[in-house]
């Protein structure tokens, strides 16, 4: 009885903690992102874009930049499928007090879809990856 009583609370327990976002379970996202090599590519070029970019660049302006690449790769890399562990904040305490707006997102999303293209990613795994990152939206953007 104890024993299932304690199976219970781990099940309720489970059921009510804040769930990230579901990693692919097998890897062929991760394989056609050029595997860790490739994300971290996309990731730089990623980040060079968008502080190059009018539209979004203020907004990381005093970011731990070092940091944001590691956590961003190792984000992706768990999310495609890939053997890496996220380690690093819940997107709405990272995002938290910055006032993004959907036209930020969709900003980053673009420059995210042109890293990826800049990187040889096929299309159809780049619309996998933005739909993986889609339902983020409700915890990054806080501004209507
Ligand atoms: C799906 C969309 C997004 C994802 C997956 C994402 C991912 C991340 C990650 C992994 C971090 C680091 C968390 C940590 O430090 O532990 C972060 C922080 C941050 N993100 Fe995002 N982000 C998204 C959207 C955006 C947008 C739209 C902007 C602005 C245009 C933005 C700007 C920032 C900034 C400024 C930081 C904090 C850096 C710092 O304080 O050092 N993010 N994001």
């Amino acid at each position: 009885m104890r024993a299932l009583i304690a199976c219970l609370s781990l099940v309720v327990a489970t059921a009510m903690a804040p769930q990230p976002a579901a990693a692919l379970s097998d890897d062929a996202l991760y394989r056609a992102l050029g595997e860790k090599a490739g994300i971290e590519r996309v990731i730089e070029t990623l980040l060079h874009r968008s502080l190059a970019d009018p539209r979004i660049a203020d907004t990381f302006e005093g970011a731990n930049f070092e940091r944001l690449e590691e956590k961003l790769v190792l984000q992706i890399c768990e999310l495609a499928g890939g053997p890496c562990v996220y380690d690093g904040l819940s997107m709405a305490d990272s995002h938290m007090g910055q006032e993004l707006t959907t036209a930020h997102f969709n900003a980053l999303v673009e420059n995210l879809r042109a890293a990826m293209a800049a990187e040889g990613v096929g299309f159809r795994a780049q619309n996998r990856l933005l739909a993986l990152l889609a339902p983020m939206h409700r915890d990054v953007v806080t501004k209507p």
